[in-house]
């Protein structure tokens, strides 16, 4: 009896510091752990304008959900990069049990080390500031010609954007696109 409750209290405590390990990396360097609203991916789809074949990032996946709804309604390579332990295995877990799931990525990453070269398009909601003072420097030198950055949120100051989708309606956000 003591060593099943030894047991049920080590997975607990387990547990317990890999929720903890995960909002403080989450917070560290590029955005904590706010995601898109469900209802906002059609309009933030329409912004990003997908084609076939294209390779497309999340970066800073969260719970994967604007990856699966690229990786499910789009022909596409749709990458998700995600520092966080415990986002990134509820990523991993919900793709086995997605259906058209043969184009979706989830790495285990910091963001700022992936090479982007190969990029079509970027979707990212970040921090404004880690955005203008970090981000913008690692785009500018890595993305090819005609990638385009879709940043949802908040604008990437420092550079001007192709078109901005401003919100109609209450719950919406700003989308900034780019096009480098
Ligand atoms: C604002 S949330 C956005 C989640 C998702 N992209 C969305 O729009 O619903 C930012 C995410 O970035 C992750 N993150 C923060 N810094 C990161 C880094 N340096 N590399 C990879 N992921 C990072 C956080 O763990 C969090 O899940």
């Amino acid at each position: 009896m003591v060593t099943f409750s030894f047991f049920v209290y080590s997975v607990l405590a387990i547990f317990l510091l890999l929720v903890g390990i995960t909002f403080h990396n989450s917070s560290k360097s590029f955005a904590p752990f706010v995601p898109c609203s469900r209802r906002e991916l059609p309009r933030i789809f329409e912004a990003i304008q997908l084609k076939e074949g294209e390779v497309f990032y999340d970066l800073g996946s969260g719970d994967g959900r604007v990856v699966f709804y690229a990786g499910e309604h789009f022909p596409v390579k749709a990458i998700g990069i995600e520092m966080s332990f415990l986002f990134f295995l509820y990523s991993w877990i919900k793709k086995l049990f997605v259906s058209e799931s043969q184009g979706i990525i989830f790495k285990m990453k910091n963001l700022f080390f992936e090479d982007l070269s190969q990029a079509d398009a970027i979707y990212v909601y970040g921090m404004p500031k880690v955005l203008e003072k970090r981000l913008r420097f690692k785009l500018e030198k890595e993305l090819k010609k005609g990638a385009r950055v879709i940043a949802y949120g908040f604008p990437i100051k420092g550079l001007t954007p192709e078109k901005v989708h401003q919100p109609n309606r209450k719950g919406e956000k700003p989308i900034h696109i780019y096009r480098f």
